[in-house]
């Protein structure tokens, strides 16, 4: 009698852990599910409606005035990535557009969820060059999102892509990224100055790449002719940047821990003006003289730099 009371507990428990453990597996399989929709491996949210990876730009490019959850307006978005490095996502949230810059490989489900988050489409992705000190994230991304994937027409690479040109435009929705090339740091080195059309006709910010650090400048070596370079470096500075209004707001590519620049700050922006009085690279005015002091004291080479070069250069 005992036995039997045993054994049909025994089978009550194991009933109720068999239930259990279902329960568990729906559970879990519902939230794989639900996170998959949310990162877009099934499907994503493109204000339209439900749609497979890489459709997002076409549809949301025809869209006119995207009004859902009362998202309309322009966005920016600082990334604090790995070896002071500095990414970027902005676009227009009223017209769901946006724009990724120089995306590091790894960090490309960042940008779409964030793009999810902003319902805007990434319809372009710019490497302001050819990184030299980590792998790009930027095809990676462009190829998920359908964008356009961005380099100067300088650079020397082996895909295709759409090419940049000094003083090229790129609307995206309200807002407007001009190209300004700023060789020095490489040949292919541009900057973006951003302007959101719905608030003025000025500028809104400007995207220094590895051209202009806070406290710091690029430095010109990593195509091994630093004095060439960094002439280049000195023109692009005095003669396009500086030239821009002081109360402009500026983002780097790199923050201090980069071996891209020296004397970096750890503080992720400035302005042009703050640059003109403090940095001390840009108190040089005299051309050869910068050239000397920027060669003088240059950090040692990315580690990998070659590898890297060729990875992010190659077809
Ligand atoms: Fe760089």
């Amino acid at each position: 009698m005992k036995l039997t009371n045993l054994a049909a507990t025994g089978g009550i428990l194991a009933a109720l852990l068999h239930v259990g453990y279902v329960r568990q597996w729906f559970g879990q399989a519902a939230r794989r599910c639900c996170n998959s929709l949310k990162t877009g491996r099934i499907f994503r949210f493109y204000g339209m409606g439900w749609l497979p990876p890489g459709f997002g730009a076409n549809f949301a490019s025809k869209s006119t005035e995207y009004k859902r959850n009362g998202v309309r307006s322009v966005f920016f978005k600082q990334k604090a990535c790995k070896d002071g490095i500095l990414s970027y996502l902005f676009g227009c949230g009223g017209m769901g557009k946006a724009v990724a810059v120089d995306v590091v490989a790894g960090d490309e489900e960042w940008f779409v969820e964030a793009a999810d988050k902003a319902k805007s489409a990434i319809t372009h992705v710019i490497d302001t060059h050819i990184h030299a000190d980590h792998y790009s994230g930027g095809r990676k991304l462009a190829q998920l999102m359908n964008a356009r994937y961005c380099l100067h027409q300088g650079a020397r690479i082996n895909f295709p892509c759409l090419q940049l040109y000094d003083n090229d435009v790129i609307e995206v929705g309200n807002v407007r990224v001009e190209v300004l090339h700023t060789p020095g740091h490489t040949r292919d080195s541009v900057c973006l100055l951003v302007t959101d059309k719905r608030r003025g006709p000025e500028p809104w910010f400007l995207l220094t790449g590895d051209t202009l650090f806070v406290g710091g400048v690029g430095r010109p070596d990593l195509t091994r002719e630093e004095d060439k370079m960094a002439g280049e470096l000195f023109d692009s500075l005095h003669y396009k940047l500086l030239t821009l209004p002081d109360y402009l707001e500026f983002f780097p590519g790199h923050q201090a821990g980069s071996v891209c620049g020296s004397g970096l700050s750890g503080k992720p922006s400035s302005t042009l003006g703050f640059e003109k009085r403090n940095n001390p690279l840009l108190a040089i005015k005299d051309r050869e003289q910068f050239i000397r002091r920027l060669t003088s004291n240059l950090p040692p080479r990315p580690a990998e730099m070659d590898q890297i070069v060729l990875v992010n250069t190659a077809a």
